[in-house]
């Protein structure tokens, strides 16, 4: 935990072609056509600077109470990225079902210990929880089914809401990101997380979109912001499953931008097999499938978060 690491080079030479062979799947219009509606065009996005030293970290919870939308898939990735340029990230599993931690190849139902025993155990210590992986720069706070007994143990406590945070602290200094992979719900858990987070990403797969259900976590962030963490802001919309080849999924993601406008990200993440294929490879699609177009976009997207 102590040892500085080493910058991380972007493996990419930086000439290559921005929408990479497979532009978006079959047809580039849909998601090159709503970057440049928004006026804005994707390689404007600049490369972010260097580090020369670390931390404090921006805490980024990734939430979103609708189940199988990506954010797990998003935090493992997104977080690769944001190592690749050169950035410490921390990735915390907020999830009982523990997928974080098992796309990252850890066996979450053996660990000693996790999350669960910062949140309920006092004198646990944050640095002999913390585990590496196996992308240099990006370390893991592992979960597992116990940490679905926390949430019920928290809600008897005093500062319950605070827990998340009490736990982080201490490591804030090592970190330059941290990003919080929240389970599908707005629970206690969630609301841990919306607490002591600088900004939220919200995924949004537009397969099953519904305003309705983002009502819903607005309404949720408005109630968190007013009553535990007034700074708490919205980093940004990411539109996930995109299928560029079905019309519904252009008008759904027309539909957000029309919504959201400069809060919906630029990187636009497609339906593929290769984000399965990287849960049982146990690494992120930027060491897996590198030059695919699901690495590039989740490289966008960190850039765009950087520059957020
Ligand atoms: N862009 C994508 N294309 C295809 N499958 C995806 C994509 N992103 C995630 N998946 C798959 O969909 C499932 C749900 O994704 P996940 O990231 O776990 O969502 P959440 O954490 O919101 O429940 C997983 O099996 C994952 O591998
Ligand atoms: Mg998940």
């Amino acid at each position: 935990m102590d040892t500085p690491r080493p910058f991380t080079p972007r493996p990419e030479p930086l000439d290559e072609e921005p929408y990479g062979e497979e532009p978006y799947g079959d047809d580039e219009g849909g998601a090159v056509d709503a970057a440049a509606s928004m006026g804005r065009h994707r390689l404007m996005v600049p490369e972010p600077a260097p580090l020369t030293e670390h931390g404090p970290a921006r805490v980024i919870a990734v939430a979103n109470q609708k189940g199988g939308v990506g954010k797990t898939t998003s935090t493992i990735n997104l977080g690769a990225a944001l190592a690749e340029y050169g950035r410490r990230v921390l990735l915390v599993d907020f999830d009982p079902q523990g997928a974080l931690s098992v796309g990252l190849g850890v066996q979450a139902h053996e660990l000693e210990t996790t999350i669960y025993n910062l949140l309920m155990e006092r004198g646990a210590e944050i640095d002999e929880v913390i585990r590496p992986t196996g992308v240099e720069g990006m370390d893991l706070l592992p979960s597992n089914i116990d940490l679905s007994a926390a949430e019920v143990q928290l809600v008897t406590e005093v500062g319950r809401e605070q827990a998340l945070g009490r736990a982080i602290k201490p490591v804030l200094d090592q970190y330059d990101v941290i990003l919080i992979d929240c389970q599908p719900s707005l629970g206690l858990l969630t609301i841990n997380a919306l607490a002591c987070a600088d900004s939220i990403l919200i995924p949004l797969a537009c397969e099953f979109f519904s305003l309705r259900g983002v009502a819903l976590l607005m309404d949720t962030i408005d109630k968190v912001q007013q009553r535990l963490n007034p700074d708490l802001e919205i980093l940004g919309i990411l539109a996930t499953m995109f299928d560029p080849r079905t019309l519904h999924t252009k008008e759904v993601r027309q539909r957000v931008i029309e919504a959201f406008g400069e809060l919906v990200f630029e990187a636009v993440i497609n339906r593929t097999v290769r984000f399965p294929e990287t849960t049982v490879a146990g690494e992120p699609i930027t060491t897996w499938a590198p030059t695919s177009n699901g690495a590039k976009s989740y490289r966008l997207l960190a850039r765009e978060v950087l520059a957020r």
